[in-house]
């Protein structure tokens, strides 16, 4: 029998062709002529991993993840999807990625199911979109991803703006898994939520990125959630790695290099994953 989520499942790690689903060489990025938001990076995302990327305000978080969608270009080193550097092959390459935004990003005049439809945007004519004149087969997967991720036939109809935070990330997500994605990137997908919202919505964005086989890369500046939901945590403190390891390697020293804003020391020893 068909379990209730098996018509969203694609094949078991069907995207893990070895290479890594996401990669940077150091990735390095300045604004202006301000310090440096991203210094060096250099790491390779475990394709089927939910990796955290864990940082204060200001450590190049959003830099990071924006570059891996062509948001921001570097202004040196590399960014490879599955292999393929995104400066080489562009879009293409970033057409296997969804990207939860902090705030959803939704469109505030259209329904929950619209916005999960406007995924597919890009691979529509303009005319289409802007009718909303989108094929049945679609607005079908939209309603069965909007229902996956907890919400009512009523709600998915509703415009966003009517809809509560927690509720506006659930359709970041539903989004984010239309156009069923090997990797999917999150930027702080929880900031402005409460503490049991933002763990329901954290459950949710690993149980459907695990039902897919898709590779997470989530932003956080929250311990205790990239703790007990990251198979692997990277750290950033001024746009360097300073950690890359597993929660149960985030000593009180690690935390404090990576938070504490008076530390002065190297922030804290490298954990080799
Ligand atoms: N568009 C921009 N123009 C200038 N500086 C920026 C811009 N975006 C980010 N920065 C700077 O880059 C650094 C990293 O920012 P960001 O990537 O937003 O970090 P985080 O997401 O971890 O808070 C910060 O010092 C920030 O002020
Ligand atoms: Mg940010």
């Amino acid at each position: 029998m068909q379990t209730k989520t098996e018509h969203l499942k694609k094949p078991p790690a069907a995207n893990h062709t070895g290479k890594a689903a996401l990669g940077f060489l150091n990735a390095t990025k300045t604004y202006g002529d301000g310090p440096p938001a991203l210094d060096n990076v250099s790491f390779d995302l475990k394709p089927g991993q939910f990796t955290v990327l864990l940082g204060p305000s200001g450590s190049g978080k959003s830099t990071l993840l924006r570059a891996a969608v062509g948001l921001v270009g570097l202004s040196a080193g590399e960014i490879r999807v599955q292999g393929r550097s995104i400066a080489a092959s562009g879009r293409q390459a970033r057409q296997c990625i969804g990207m939860v935004h902090q705030d959803g990003s939704l469109s505030d005049r259209l329904t929950a199911a619209q916005n999960v439809l406007s995924a597919m945007a890009p691979s529509m004519g303009w005319l289409r979109t802007l009718f909303q004149a989108y094929p049945a087969p679609l607005q079908r997967k939209a309603c069965r991803l909007l229902a996956r991720v907890g919400l009512t036939e009523d709600q998915a109809n509703r415009r966003v703006r009517e809809l509560s935070g927690g509720q506006r990330q659930r359709v970041g997500i539903a989004r984010a898994l239309m156009n069923d994605p090997d990797l999917i990137l999150a930027d702080e997908p929880v900031a402005s939520l409460d503490p049991a919202t933002a763990r329901s919505v954290m459950t949710l964005l690993r149980e459907t990125a695990r039902e897919y086989g898709a590779t997470v890369l989530c932003s956080l500046h929250q311990i205790d959630l990239a703790c007990d939901f990251a198979d692997r945590i990277i750290g950033l403190r001024a746009g360097k790695l300073v950690f890359d390891g597993e929660g149960a390697d985030l000593t009180p020293r690690a935390l404090a290099g990576l938070f504490d804003q008076t530390s002065t020391s190297r922030p804290f020893d490298v954990v080799s994953p």
